[in-house]
């Protein structure tokens, strides 16, 4: 049976840098409250207009493509994590492969939310172990600057959420190389609701009219406080269950990559894994939390600072919306 390893990692960001200051002249915050709670300094906002799901996938595929030292046409398989796409339908997987040009090959879309990117690489890593396909492209992208509440009702989201895209190119290797070790997918539907957009949905009789535009509904809405508490404990979990399943111990972790969800959280798990600063990789401090973006995003960074070599044991975590929650332990 083969392995699955990553191969080449790149990201996009939006060049629009929305400050603090800035969200503080347009709802009720201010800098002090948002570093204190959350670690945010700026985050990127896409331009409309001239960003799109696609086209930040489409730079961060490229990016991923060309360091993996492969083509377009060696991609056989696009597994595609987002709550964000262009169209309600199709998924964006279709439209990044349009743009990479090469139609005919198969494009999956993955709805998961933060853990969405840690999903997608699942998927991609079970059809690379079952020898199905060799080379598949794994993207994280998001817009939800769109989708926020910029009242001050959704003050605590809005500060929080952000645009940009990641994608890492997976391949099979023999066992013998370093690539993925196990991967730990977990939901609870029951909290569904604490985090969640809740129009256009399809369970009613107009799926779009003026008071659902009107309405919050048509915006993200978070229980933080909910959120924070089930999210610490689920990390912490799931972490440990991939170190677990591995044989391993906290201390082995030479690179521990969070999903960027906000800094107090990603420092809470950073304590109970006993790791020091170098050994964990928080970017939310200057990106926001991109949701599914955000974990291939971290690993395009790691690697450009030189903070992903060969053979490093990395443990990827995630956890929200769903409430779904999942790791995946690497050696790079
Ligand atoms: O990525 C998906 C998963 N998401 C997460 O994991 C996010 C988890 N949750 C969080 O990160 C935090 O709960 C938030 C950052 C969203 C909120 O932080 P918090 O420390 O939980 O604040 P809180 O909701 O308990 O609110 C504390 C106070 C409230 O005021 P009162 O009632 O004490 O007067 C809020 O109204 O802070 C107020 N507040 C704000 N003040 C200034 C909430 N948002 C803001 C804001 N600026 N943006």
């Amino acid at each position: 049976m083969k392995k699955s390893r990553i191969t080449g990692v790149g990201h996009y960001v939006p060049d629009q840098i929305i400050t603090n200051e800035y969200l503080s002249t347009i709802i009720d915050t201010n800098n002090e409250w948002i570093i204190e709670r959350t670690g945010i300094e700026e985050r990127r906002w896409f331009t409309p207009g001239k960003d799109t799901v696609t086209s930040m996938s489409l730079a961060a595929s490229t990016l991923a493509i060309k360091r993996a030292g492969i083509a377009n046409k060696d991609i056989d398989f696009i597994v595609f994590a987002t709550i964000t796409p262009d169209y309600f339908v199709p998924g964006n997987g279709v439209l990044l492969q349009r743009e990479l040009g090469i139609q005919g090959v198969p494009a999956l879309d993955v709805r998961n939310a933060c853990s969405g990117f840690i999903y997608a690489l699942s998927v991609a890593d079970q059809f690379i172990k079952t020898g199905m396909y060799k080379t598949i492209l794994v993207v994280g992208a998001e817009i939800q600057s769109s989708a926020l509440d910029k009242s001050d009702a959704g003050r605590s989201s809005a500060v929080i959420f952000a645009d940009g895209a990641g994608a890492a190119i997976l391949q099979a290797v023999d066992q013998d190389q370093p690539g993925i070790l196990s991967s730990h997918l977990h939901a609870d539907g029951d909290f569904a609701e604490e985090l969640y957009l809740k129009d256009p949905g399809s369970s009613r009789e107009v799926r779009l009219s003026p008071e659902i535009v009107d309405n919050p509904s048509f915006k993200m809405y978070m229980n933080g406080n909910t959120v924070f508490k089930h999210a610490v404990v689920r990390f912490n979990e799931v972490i440990l269950e991939a170190l677990e399943a591995n044989g391993k111990n906290k201390a082995e972790i030479d690179l521990l990559v969070p999903h960027q969800a906000n800094l107090r959280i990603s420092n809470y798990i950073q304590q109970k894994m006993g790791l020091p600063d170098e050994k964990v990789f928080n970017n939310i401090m200057k990106l926001g939390n991109t949701t599914a973006g955000t974990i291939p995003i971290a690993l395009s960074e790691a690697w450009e600072q030189g903070r992903l070599k060969e053979g490093d044991l990395v443990c990827l975590a995630a956890f929200g919306s769903g409430f779904t929650w999942a790791s995946a332990l690497l050696t790079w």
